[in-house]
């Protein structure tokens, strides 16, 4: 059981911070043409957005049947259609092509190995046009807050505690009473070296949603590839 069964009944409160990556994605599937597919919809934050706001067909594929059941909720909220698909993105095999794959909020860092990150982008490549677009985020690891926050309790925006196993770049996040979920994080270069062996091309590099350079000081990767036309 994957621990975001556990941690769906929370899901969205933990996660009400972020709210600067909606407007960029949504404006991505603004341009482009046909289904946009989002790996690791969760409980469907930026995918219903999308859906309401450009009218394209989403598909939304998640492995947690917890967060699926609170997307379908919240789409029917809406009172908009997301085709919502239960499945490992490891094992992405879409019959419609797309012209944009995201993968908001960090989730790939849930992949714990090289070999598991390198099968979902040669699994996005492989679902899109040629001139599609694959866009994910995930945060730069930085050693300031690692140290600062090593085996700590942390009340906001739930109280959890955070735990580094440096030596297989993953931290621990346990909520007090609930699930621990695990991320994995993944250097520049090796960013670099997954389009590589998939086949895309980095076409943007920013360090924040509005789309400002990417430098040293930036703590987010937020990374646009496109497969070569
Ligand atoms: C941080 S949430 C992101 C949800 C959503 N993309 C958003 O921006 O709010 C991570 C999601 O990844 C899903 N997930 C983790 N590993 C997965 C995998 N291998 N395949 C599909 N979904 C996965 C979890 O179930 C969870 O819903």
């Amino acid at each position: 059981m994957s621990g975001y069964e556990g941690f769906a009944p929370v899901y969205d409160e933990w996660a009400s911070d972020m709210t600067d990556d909606v407007e960029f994605y949504v404006g991505l599937a603004a341009e482009a043409d046909g289904p946009v597919v989002e790996l690791a919809v969760g409980t469907g934050r930026i995918s219903i957005p999308i859906a309401l706001r450009t009218g394209r067909q989403v598909i939304g594929i998640d492995s947690s049947p917890a967060m699926l059941a609170l997307a379908r909720e919240n789409a029917a909220g809406a009172n908009v259609e997301v085709d919502l698909r239960e499945g490992d993105m490891r094992d992405l095999d879409l019959v419609e092509a797309s012209d944009l794959v995201i993968c908001p909020y960090r989730a790939l860092l849930h992949l714990p190995t090289w070999l598991d990150r390198r099968r979902v982008f040669e699994r996005a490549t492989r679902a899109l046009r040629p001139g599609g677009r694959f866009v994910w985020n995930a945060f730069v690891f930085d050693h300031h807050y690692a140290a600062r926050y090593d085996g700590k309790w942390q009340d906001e925006p739930k109280r959890h505690f955070t735990q580094y196993a440096s030596g297989d770049n993953r931290v621990d996040i346990t909520l007090e009473g609930g699930p621990t979920l695990s991320l994995w994080w993944v250097t520049h270069s090796e960013w670099n070296g997954l389009m590589d062996v998939a086949g895309l091309e980095a076409s943007a590099l920013y360090g924040w949603f509005d789309r400002r350079p990417f430098d040293d000081a930036s703590r987010e990767f937020v990374w646009v590839a496109r497969k070569p036309a």
